[in-house]
C-alpha cells in the first residue's frame, strides 16, 4: 500500500527583513520580521508526500529531478516531524500506522514550483513550508500552524512565515532551544485586499551570494547590522504592525522602502561588500520615489530581497494598472536594460 498527502504553499515577501542569525543550526534570527504571503495561485510550491512499506529510504524530487536529502536542514525537519507523528488509520484502504511505526517507515517527496526556480525569486520559503505542512498532514501531527512554523524555520528561516496567509510576523524569540521563535498571523488574508503585488524580474540569473552565506558574513563584519537589530527594527516592527492594522498605506510604504534600503545598506557594510541590486533595480527605486513625491503621498512601495528583482506593492488595482503601463514603457522587455516584464503577482493578495 501507499498513503499520500498533498499541500500547496505560497511564498512570502518580507516588508521588515530578516537578515542575520544568532544561532546557525537552529536558525534563530537577530530580529523580528514581518512579511506578506502571496496569493496561493502565484509563486507557490506543491508537494506530495507518500509513505509505503516498500520504500527503502527517504527520497525527494524537485521539479522531477531527484535531489539529495542528506543536508542538515532537511534532516532536522524530517526528524522533528517524525518525533511528533501520531497514529494514522485509513479504513477504506485497510491501512493502520501506529505512532511507533513512523521511525521505521520511509517517505518519498515530490515537489513542484510553479515559477522558474532559477529566477531566484522565491528562495526556499515556499519549499520548506510546504514540505513541513504536507508531512505533518501525512503523519497526522496535532501541532498548530505556529508550532509547525518553528519546524519549517529549521529548513529555512523565511519558510516559517509561509505557514500563514496575509501579513505574518516571525517572532525572534528568546529561548536558546528556539521553541519560541515562530510565526504568527497579524491579520487575516482579506484584511488589506486592495493591495496588489507586482514582481518585476530584473534578472533571471541565480544570485551570486546565497542569503545563508550573505547573512553570515554580515553578522561577522557589519556594525550596521548590530545597530539595526538592536535599535532600529524593534521600533519599526511596532510601527509596521500599526500601519497594517490601520491599512495606513503611507506609513506602510515608507517603512517598507526604508527597511529594504537599510537591508541593502547592511549588505554594503559587509566585508567584502555584497551587491544584490543592479543598475535597473536602482532606476526602479528612483522612479518609484519620484512618482510618490509627485503624487504628494506614496502610491507604490518597493522592496528587494537577496537579488535585483523588484517587488512592487501598489495601493490599489488602479495604481497597479498604471504601474504596469509605466514599467512596460520605461523598462520595455528586451531593451538594453535586462528587465523582463514577467508579471507574476497581478492579483489582489
Ligand atoms: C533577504 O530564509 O533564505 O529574503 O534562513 O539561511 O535559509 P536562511 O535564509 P533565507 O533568508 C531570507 C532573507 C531575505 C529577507 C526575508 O525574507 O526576511
Amino acid at each position: 500500500w501507499v498513503l499520500m498527502a498533498t499541500a500547496q504553499t505560497p511564498t512570502n515577501i518580507a516588508v521588515i527583513k530578516y537578515w542575520g542569525k544568532r544561532d546557525e543550526t537552529l536558525i534563530l534570527p537577530v530580529n523580528d520580521s514581518i512579511s506578506v504571503t502571496l496569493d496561493p495561485s502565484h509563486l507557490c510550491t506543491t508537494t506530495t508526500v507518500a509513505v509505503s512499506p516498500g520504500f527503502e529510504q527517504d527520497r525527494m524530487w524537485l521539479n522531477g529531478k531527484e535531489i539529495s536529502l542528506s543536508g542538515g536542514r532537511f534532516q532536522s525537519c524530517l526528524r522533528e516531524i517524525r518525533s511528533r507523528a501520531c497514529d494514522v488509520e485509513d479504513k477504506e484502504k485497510g491501512i493502520k500506522i501506529e505512532k511507533k511505526d513512523w521511525e521505521k517507515l520511509h517517505v518519498h517527496i515530490a515537489s513542484y514550483n510553479n515559477f522558474p526556480t532559477a529566477a531566484g525569486l522565491a528562495s526556499s520559503a515556499a519549499g520548506f513550508a510546504c514540505l513541513v505542512f504536507s508531512l505533518a498532514k501525512l503523519m497526522n501531527l496535532k501541532e498548530n500552524p505556529s508550532q509547525l512554523s518553528a519546524i519549517a524555520r529549521q529548513g529555512s528561516g523565511s519558510a516559517c512565515r509561509s505557514l500563514f496567509g496575509g501579513f505574518v510576523k516571525w517572532i525572534m524569540g528568546k529561548d536558546e532551544n528556539g521553541s519560541d521563535s515562530l510565526a504568527v498571523q497579524l491579520v487575516e488574508e482579506e484584511h488589506w485586499n486592495e493591495l496588489v503585488i507586482i514582481i518585476a524580474v530584473v534578472s533571471a540569473r541565480q544570485k551570486e551570494t546565497s542569503s545563508t552565506s550573505g547573512m553570515r558574513e554580515s553578522v561577522e563584519t557589519s556594525l550596521l547590522l548590530q545597530h539595526r537589530a538592536k535599535e532600529i527594527v524593534p521600533k519599526r516592527i511596532v510601527k509596521m504592525e500599526e500601519a497594517i492594522k490601520n491599512r495606513d498605506f503611507s506609513s506602510f510604504a515608507q517603512l517598507t522602502c526604508a527597511d529594504s534600503n537599510q537591508f541593502h545598506a547592511v549588505c554594503l557594510d559587509t566585508s567584502p561588500p555584497i551587491f544584490y541590486m543592479n543598475d535597473t533595480s536602482h532606476r526602479i527605486i528612483s522612479y518609484v520615489e519620484k512618482w510618490n513625491r509627485s503624487e504628494g503621498s506614496p502610491q507604490v512601495a518597493y522592496t528587494f530581497d537577496a537579488g535585483p528583482n523588484a517587488v512592487l506593492i501598489a495601493r490599489d488595482r488602479q495604481v497597479a494598472a498604471q504601474l504596469l503601463r509605466r514599467l512596460l514603457f520605461f523598462f520595455p522587455p528586451n531593451s538594453d536594460t535586462d528587465l523582463n516584464s514577467y508579471v507574476l503577482g497581478d492579483k489582489s493578495i
